[in-house]
């Protein structure tokens, strides 16, 4: 877990992961050994905002994106009132890419962000998740996942037949 020294907590280090570069994007976590299912692998962390902290940072991030920028996407729905912004540099667990084969998921656990081993992972594996985005957002979150259940686009899982429908409408 995060300690303060000075101002600035210390990064949160797990004795499942390391830091590697990731073929999906950028930075990702992978397996450092095997990873038993149901192992809460790392907590993600970060700022406890409001719901209108969340949708001001996301407009912040939109604009950010329309100029150029890469734009991530950090926040992380908490309950019904607040988020964790974990674009904050001791949240290890920021790290971790989408896929639309995941092999952990978040779950909220007495108010804290736990990512959970969904099944054994071999070490060296790649850390992934189903980050849940809404369906009605879908053309704004292309998808490099690679895997075989890739639709193409970050949207939750339950929702990714709109997704199949929509591309074969445009075609
Ligand atoms: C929390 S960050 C994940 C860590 C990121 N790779 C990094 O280096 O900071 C979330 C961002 O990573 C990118 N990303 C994560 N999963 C992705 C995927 N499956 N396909 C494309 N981009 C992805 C998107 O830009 C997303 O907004
Ligand atoms: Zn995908």
């Amino acid at each position: 877990m995060s300690k303060k020294t000075g101002s600035k907590p210390r990064a949160v280090s797990s004795e499942w992961v390391r830091r590697g570069r990731s073929k999906i994007h950028g930075g990702g976590l992978y397996a450092r050994k095997l990873i038993p299912a149901g192992t809460r692998v790392i907590e993600y962390v970060g700022e406890r905002i409001t719901k209108a902290e969340a949708a001001r940072r996301e407009e912040y991030r939109l604009a950010q994106r329309g100029a150029g920028h890469d734009g991530c996407v950090y926040v992380f729905e908490l309950n019904r009132r607040h988020d964790i912004d974990g674009a904050v540099s001791w949240n290890t667990a920021r790290l971790i890419n989408h896929s639309c084969e995941g092999n952990c998921e978040p779950e909220i656990i007495r108010g804290r962000i736990w990512i959970i081993a969904l099944c054994d992972i071999p070490a060296g594996d790649e850390i992934t998740y189903d980050y849940g985005f809404d369906f009605s957002e879908w053309q704004k979150h292309p998808c490099r996942c690679g895997s075989r259940k890739c639709v193409g686009y970050i949207v939750i899982r339950g929702q990714r037949w709109r997704v199949r429908k929509a591309l074969r409408t445009k075609r």
